[in-house]
């Protein structure tokens, strides 16, 4: 085994799937992002790549998804993989009793990489135990979603970079629902791998940021801040980063009224407590019925607003965990032709 391959330093308990982000430590994260920049010209449309050709791309996703599931298709496609999918636990096996054992350790046999959405915790951990080919985790219940994460790190990266800044000694302030939003789950975790760090996190008390969570990240003299409403003076923030709140997962639907418009990042709360270059975050989707309280649409046209720069970001960090995951990242820029139809 070569040590020194970046597979073989993500490991998850010794074997090549990606379920949390605590498989990685700084080092490996610049890799990753350096493989992400080769795949840059891909993702922008101005290369093509048929380097994955006859391999196979198994999308199960038992939970709803728009830009997750179609991102990672998409970075398969354009790496000229081929794609199989099911969606929704109706037209799967699952509705006919059968396990997670059996389901993964089945399309091991069909496909070369498995993607897994769920709505149970720990749900992809218990795909990776059957599976004989690499499971990367696209969301487990209220637990985590690293690649999210990953692409929102490698967006704060480049846009500090743009402005000038450092993520050592940065002001984030987390909003929304903590409790159960796993793409903040893995940011925070990736995050605090940084030093001095201040985090505030604001939500109402029953959508606050899980104890183990915050014990986790309280290290590399990163400080937390918890609060439950705008009233603090909150200073020098470097990015605002909105959740929605999933509401799906409450088993008390009364505690829904609870996200009252007193939370909502709007334009006129983003002009009084954020500076001019703060980046304003969101994972999407963000929820823009009226009353949701989410991330309003009122600032669709701030400069700051950076959630089309994150999902623009996903294809070509989801393109290099493929690279990485099926040992082809040396082989890519070699790979690259000249597009002819645009
Ligand atoms: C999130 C998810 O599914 O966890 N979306 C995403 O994948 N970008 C966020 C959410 O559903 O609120």
């Amino acid at each position: 085994m070569n040590k020194n391959k970046l597979i073989n330093k993500i490991l998850f308990k010794g074997k090549p799937h990606l379920i949390s982000v605590e498989q990685y430590s700084k080092e490996t994260i610049e890799e990753l992002f350096k493989i992400a920049d080769i795949m840059q010209p891909i993702a922008k449309r101005k290369k093509i790549s048929r380097i994955l050709e006859g391999a196979i791309l198994a999308n199960l996703f038992f939970e709803a998804s728009t830009r997750t599931r179609i991102s990672f298709g998409a970075a398969f496609c354009r790496l000229g993989g081929s794609v199989c999918d099911t969606t929704g636990f109706s037209f799967s096996s699952f509705i006919k009793g059968e396990s997670i054992y059996d389901t993964s350790r089945v399309i091991s046999g069909y496909a070369d990489i498995i993607v897994v959405r769920h709505p149970i915790k720990g749900s992809a951990e218990k795909f990776a135990n059957s599976s004989t080919i690499p499971i990367i985790n696209a969301g487990d219940g209220d637990g985590e979603h690293p690649t999210q994460a990953l692409i929102d790190l490698y967006t704060i990266k480049k846009e500090f970079l743009r402005i000038n800044k450092k993520i050592d000694g940065m002001h984030i302030v987390i909003t929304g629902d903590l409790k159960n939003g796993r793409t903040v789950h893995s940011l925070v975790k990736l995050l605090s791998l940084y030093k001095n760090i201040k985090f505030t996190f604001i939500s109402p008390i029953h959508l606050e940021m899980p104890d183990n969570i915050i014990t986790l990240i309280s290290k590399n003299n990163n400080i937390v801040n918890q609060i439950n409403n705008f009233n603090e003076k909150l200073e020098n923030i470097e990015i605002i980063y909105c959740t929605r709140i999933q509401s799906e997962r409450f088993t008390d639907k009364s505690l829904n009224t609870q996200y009252t418009s007193e939370f909502q990042i709007n334009k006129n709360l983003v002009n009084k407590i954020c500076q001019p270059n703060t980046l304003i975050m969101h994972p999407l989707p963000r929820d823009s019925r009226l009353g949701s309280n989410d991330l309003s649409t009122d600032l669709n046209f701030d400069q700051r607003l950076t959630i089309f720069k994150q999902t623009d970001n996903g294809i070509p960090i989801r393109m290099a965990i493929f690279a990485i995951f099926l040992k082809i990242e040396n082989f890519i820029k070699n790979s690259m032709k000249d597009l002819k139809w645009k």
